[in-house]
């Protein structure tokens, strides 16, 4: 039993969307979270670029004593999680396999939609995914640029957004899917005009609750838990502005938002 925090991070307040499920299912563990909202996006920018702002974020939770780290962000999850792991001896999760893991649970006909950054489609990863689960399902990918913009600004529910959205989901929608994967930490906020787009019958899944799962597990294999008793303390750290941080990561998470400090690269 230990209690070192968690480490989690992402390219900005989206990941707050997985440490709510974390927070939900482990209260008792303190986690640090790190949000490089300094050079958000991630989606847009080149792997590589991508890889070396993960590995930088990997050191600093490595440095905070963290016994496990999430990337709570698909599109660095997408390029960065085996060189997390050849780098630290600690588990490192992403949100890809699980988000595959239980859409393939809950997908009956085995085609499935995954919608995500530009990144995070561009990588393959999904594919990937679905592929290394060995069963036989069937994916139709698409990038979703603007989505996340919209959620920034507070618009989850405006004509522009479902406008978009009917655009942009249509060849997901047209491919039949009966499952779609919310592969971008932002889209659960969207998930009302998502779903509209697709449809009542498609089933919508986030890979926040099922992550939280997989980190359950691998604490108890690896006996990393907090003690039961143990009151957990969370910290938060931005590269960019504290107060917005603040301000926007309670409407993401609720009131543990409450330390947060800056990180100056
Ligand atoms: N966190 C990113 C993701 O899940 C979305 C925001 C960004 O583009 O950085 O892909």
């Amino acid at each position: 039993m230990t209690a070192r925090p968690i480490g989690v991070f992402d390219s900005g307040l989206g990941g707050l969307t997985v440490l709510r499920a974390l927070i939900d299912l482990l209260p008792n563990e303190p986690v640090v979270y790190f949000g490089d909202t300094g050079r958000f996006p991630y989606g847009p920018k080149p792997g590589d670029e991508v890889l070396k702002y993960a590995l930088q974020i990997g050191d600093v939770l490595a440095e905070r004593d963290a016994k496990l780290l999430v990337v709570a962000c698909n599109s660095a999850a997408s390029v960065a999680l085996d060189a997390l792991r050849a780098r630290h001896d600690i588990p490192v999760i992403g949100v890809i396999d699980p988000g595959m893991r239980a859409a393939i649970a809950t997908s009956r006909s085995g085609r499935i939609g995954v919608i995500g950054t530009v990144g995070t489609i561009a990588s393959g990863a999904y594919q990937r995914a679905a592929d290394a689960s060995g069963t036989d399902v069937t994916l139709t990918c698409a990038a979703c640029p603007g989505f996340v913009e919209f959620v920034e600004a507070g618009d989850v529910d405006s004509d522009q957004v479902h406008v978009l959205a009917e655009r942009l989901l249509a060849p997901v929608r047209d491919a039949g899917v009966d499952t779609l994967v919310l592969g971008c930490t932002h889209y659960p906020m969207l998930a009302r005009t998502i779903g509209d787009a697709m449809g009542r019958d498609v089933i919508l899944v986030s890979s926040a609750d099922e992550t939280a799962f997989e980190v359950r597990e691998l604490l108890a294999a690896g006996d990393l838990a907090a003690p039961p008793e143990s009151s957990a303390r969370h910290a938060f750290l931005t590269s960019g502005d504290v107060e917005t941080f603040r301000r926007l990561g309670a409407r993401f998470l609720g009131p543990e938002v409450a330390s947060v400090q800056r990180w100056e690269w």
